[in-house]
């Protein structure tokens, strides 16, 4: 976990291997989580080895010290690793191997203050830690070579747990991540403004797709739009969107979208069943989409899809015109994705 972190985090990887290095990063963090209450609950009812005797006074409450921080270092990793996705202001969900949905910190979602906070603590405890596992790694040499007294058996558990974890990771699959093709995707959008049609397309969005159509609980899709980035070619359209009232670019700078549930439908198509963030408002939606393979040999996928979204809802255009005298309460996005 901690070389894996820092390579992910510090080292220029390919795109996809290091989504997947994160997702594998945060899978077996939780695990750890829920081994280290395991580990405490049979800590707290089973007997530990006293501590040999002919240690001193000293190296008694040096060693009582050492493991208590060691605790203390096991539970404040993974805990603020936790903290620290679940104020992401991606949103990125938690799935544990592809398997099932790890629940965010609901108290600290979206909390820019927390995500800071916790990314400094994950980061500082990772040093922290390498520093006393080469202290507590130190101490054992130093017992068994100086003082020649074999502590190891003490620790035999530890082997155990390690072959149950390299045994899950191996035997499970996750959802093969997508790489998008940008320039022939899009976002587009179309309405009416005073009985006339406007179209307009969002030129600045990322999304993360891993989607598998074997294993439709372990994909998901994430979206994140700049609404500045909305364009209609119409000079007035186009200098009303960012305002206050419509997308409000300055106090909110990103529309966002994450899928909850994907399933297939008879026809073959898929239903999506996500939420979509505007303006801190979110609202379930869900809409079918199909898949097309363009490239039999190459795997490229292409989505279509598109979805109505009531623009008051979401509170666009609400001050100006509540009632959609002028601007139609209804907006149809319509959405074209390609994978490379
Ligand atoms: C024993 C458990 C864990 C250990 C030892 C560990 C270790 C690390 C290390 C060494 C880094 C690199 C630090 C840096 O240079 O920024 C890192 C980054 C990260 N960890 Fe963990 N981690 C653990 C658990 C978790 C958990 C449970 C999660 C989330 C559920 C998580 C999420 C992350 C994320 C998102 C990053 C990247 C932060 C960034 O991009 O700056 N970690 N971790």
């Amino acid at each position: 976990m901690l070389s894996g972190g820092l390579i992910m985090t510090n080292l220029e990887l390919p795109k996809p291997l290091q989504f997947d290095l994160y997702q594998y990063h945060k899978s077996l963090g939780v695990i750890l989580l829920m081994l280290f209450f395991v580990r405490l609950s049979v800590k707290m009812v089973s007997k530990t080895p006293p501590l040999p005797d002919e240690m001193t006074k000293l190296d008694k409450k040096l060693a009582k010290i050492g493991h208590l921080v060691l605790y203390t270092f096991m539970f404040a990793m993974p805990f603020t690793g936790w903290a620290m996705v679940s104020s992401s202001s991606y949103g990125l969900p938690t799935i544990v191997f592809g398997m099932f949905e790890w629940p965010h910190l609901s108290f600290v979602v979206g909390n820019h203050d927390v995500h800071e906070m916790a990314e400094e603590a994950h980061e500082l405890l990772a040093y922290g830690f390498i520093g006393l596992i080469i202290l507590h790694i130190s101490a054992v040499i130093k017992h068994y070579v100086v003082e020649k007294k074999n502590l190891l058996p003490r620790m035999g558990i530890g082997k155990i747990a390690l072959v149950l974890m390299v045994s899950l990771i191996g035997s499970q699959a996750v959802a093969k991540q997508y790489e998008i093709d940008y320039d022939n995707s899009h976002i587009q959008f179309s309405g009416e403004h005073a009985g006339r049609k406007f179209n307009g397309e969002f030129a600045d969005w990322r999304a993360e797709i891993e989607f598998d159509r074997n294993n439709l609980a372990g994909s998901f899709v994430r979206v994140s739009i700049n609404p500045k980035s909305a364009k209609t070619g119409d000079k007035m359209y186009d200098g009303t969107l960012p305002s206050e009232d419509w997308f409000n670019v300055i106090n909110h700078s990103i529309i966002h979208f994450k899928s909850n549930q994907i399933t297939q439908n008879p026809d073959g198509s898929f239903k999506m069943v996500g939420d979509l963030t505007i303006k801190k408002v979110t609202k379930p939606i869900s809409f079918d989409f199909i898949l097309r393979n363009t490239k039999q040999d190459k795997v490229t996928e292409i989505a279509d899809f598109s979805l109505k979204i009531n623009r008051l809802d979401f509170d666009i255009g609400k001050k100006s015109d509540p009632q959609a005298e002028w601007v139609s309460r209804d907006i149809d996005l319509n959405v074209h994705i390609s994978t490379k």
